[in-house]
């Protein structure tokens, strides 16, 4: 019984403003997959780390992952597979590559670099502890609405107000049994942008999902302003 970690790092990371492939932008002078895969690697229960590439940036990311070799585990082994042109067929990839002794499997994405060690190992334990699957998840700020998209530029309706008491912001790594994961990606159909997360593929199949506490440094960088933010936690942590 192994545990892999697959990591999603194909998005072009257009929000980010133009550059490289968001992986491989840089936090503090190392790409953030690297900080990504460090994350998972830091964790005992992690064997293997498969990173899921842009689908031309195959051999930019096993030479970065052989640049930085001196800074990840030797007991942690490393693949490299090409993505796919949405995060669903990115990570159904990754699972292709797992080899049969794998049976658990995290899932997480390269634009969360700082998810901290504790975080990781809560999802793995919970996943050996029997759960099928498993979602970091952390309480709303905000007052979340529910709106009515219209067409002409017009401005949007609110429909909707769920109660923000019950809703969770999901965080990764998410963490599943192999078997059910790889289950889910053979039968339920991807929508044209494909799922924005692993455990929802798991509740369509209608299968318990179970959520841990997530943290705050597991934050996704997805806008310019994140960016700043994940250099400052780097920052912090090193002083
Ligand atoms: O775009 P978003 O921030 O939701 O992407 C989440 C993760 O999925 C990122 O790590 C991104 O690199 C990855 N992804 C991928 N293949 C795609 C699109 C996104 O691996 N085609």
């Amino acid at each position: 019984a192994r545990t892999a970690a697959v990591i999603p790092a194909a998005g072009r990371g257009v929000r980010l403003g133009p550059g490289a492939p968001k992986a491989l932008r840089t936090l503090n002078g190392t790409p953030m997959l690297i900080h990504a895969v460090r994350a998972m690697a830091a964790s005992r229960h992690v064997s293997l780390v498969v990173v899921v590439a842009p689908s031309d940036g195959e051999t930019e990311v096993k030479s970065l992952l052989d640049e930085y070799e001196h800074a990840l585990p030797e007991r942690t082994e490393f693949l490299v597979v090409p993505g796919g042109d949405t995060r669903q067929e990115s990570v159904k990839l990754g699972l292709d590559a797992l080899p049969e002794d794998i049976t658990a499997v995290l899932v997480h994405d390269a634009a969360r670099p700082l998810v901290p060690v504790d975080t990781v190992d809560a999802v793995v334990e919970a996943v050996r502890g029997g759960a099928v699957a498993v979602v970091p998840a952390l309480p709303l700020s905000d007052t979340v609405k529910q709106v009515e998209p219209r067409k002409d530029g017009a401005p949007e309706l609110v429909v909707a107000t769920p109660e923000r008491a019950l809703l969770r912001a999901v965080q990764t790594p998410q963490g599943f049994d192999r078997a059910l994961l790889v289950h889910a990606h053979e039968t339920v159909p991807g929508t044209e942008e494909g799922a924005t997360d692993c455990a929802g593929m798991v509740e369509r199949l209608g299968r318990p999902v179970v959520v841990v506490p997530g943290h705050e440094e597991a934050f996704k960088v997805t806008r310019p302003l994140d960016l700043v933010l994940a250099e400052a936690v780097l920052a912090r942590r090193r002083a």
